[in-house]
């Protein structure tokens, strides 16, 4: 059976599948993310994890490409991740070093842009031509697919929804180098990080506090649980929170005017819940008719996005004549 390999780039570990033309996975897995030197470890490790993986199916599977995508600004004519400021690298030579490994094209995309492909493709997107993605995990991802394409803008780094600005003033530092992104509030992280900041100028009663002394932490979900049960401190933090994320998105709709806005990532677990906080700023800061018309969705395709993007990558690129170098 003919295969792209999809490899989807995480702070934490490398998702990993075999998929076939139709977008169907036949095999997925995950290896731990080498962060050290600069990603100097991590394509080895892809590569010897993918032979390994060929070798147990014992050649059922021909690769015919893999597509790879990476949290930060990917170079993607070359295939080198520029920069993933969240990871602390630099310059990674994806498709000439991992081509060389694998002995197939290998081709790099930012890792949010592959969700939202990936959602367009099998999820909830439902093949929409002019789609808007993000995701909600340890930074926010955005993916902008326009007239079928993603859109890359001048250099790739169109889509980079997280470091849109929503707070002028007296926002939180950011990785990227600015201050009050919208990774800073809408992020896990971000999440996390206003919890445990109000928790600190806070007197009343809150489950959070039970919390933080129990785990010695808080973290994005809790504040959805909780914000769920009606405690008030958790529901200001998700209000908050979402009310940045309807105010960009309504801006980006009114830009773009995307069919589907899809909403991915870890934090997108709180689902309805997350839907319902952001509706009312996403519709107030709405031109009317984008409000009426554009469909906001929970992603489907949950940790797999970025691994089926890939593998659509991968297959564009080999099955487009000018595209294949
Ligand atoms: C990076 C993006 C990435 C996103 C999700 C952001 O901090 O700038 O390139 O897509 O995190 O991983
Ligand atoms: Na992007
Ligand atoms: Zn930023």
């Amino acid at each position: 059976k003919n295969v792209y390999a999809g490899i989807d780039i995480g702070g934490t570990t490398v998702k990993m599948a075999l998929i076939d033309e139709e977008g169907t996975i036949f095999d997925k897995w995950e290896i731990p993310t080498d962060k050290r030197e600069s990603g100097k470890h991590i394509l080895r490790d892809i590569a010897a994890s993918l032979h390994q993986a060929t070798g147990r199916l014992h050649n059922v599977h021909h690769i015919l490409g893999a597509g790879v995508g990476a949290p930060g600004y990917i170079d993607v004519e070359n295939g080198v991740i520029v920069e993933a400021v969240n990871l602390g690298w630099k310059n990674v030579a994806v498709s000439a070093e991992l081509g060389e490994a694998l002995g197939v094209p290998v081709f790099a995309d930012n890792d949010a842009n592959l969700a939202a492909a990936g959602e367009k493709w099998k999820g909830a997107g439902g093949d929409a031509d002019n789609l808007l993605a993000v995701t909600l995990g340890t930074g926010v991802g955005g993916g902008i697919i326009a007239g079928g394409e993603i859109l890359h803008g001048y250099a790739g780094l169109a889509g980079e929804i997280g470091h849109i600005t929503v707070l002028k003033e007296g926002g939180a530092p950011c990785n990227c180098g600015k201050q009050g992104c919208l990774e800073t509030v809408s992020s896990a992280t971000g999440i996390a990080r206003m919890a445990k900041e109000a928790l600190n100028q806070f007197d009343g009663e809150s489950e959070l506090k039970n919390i933080q002394t129990a785990n010695g932490t808080i973290e994005a979900k809790d504040v959805f649980a909780e914000a769920a049960k009606g405690d008030e401190l958790a529901s200001s933090i998700v209000r908050e929170s979402m009310d940045h994320l309807g105010f960009t998105l309504a801006n980006l709709c009114n830009s773009l005017n995307p069919q589907v806005v899809v909403i991915g990532g870890g934090v997108s677990k709180a689902g309805e819940q997350l839907l319902e906080a952001m509706r009312g700023s996403f519709t107030r800061f709405s031109i009317p008719k984008i409000a009426q018309e554009t469909e906001i969705k929970i992603a489907t395709l949950g940790n797999d996005a970025g691994v089926i993007g890939a593998a659509w990558l991968a297959k564009q690129k080999l099955i487009t004549p000018e595209a294949s170098r």
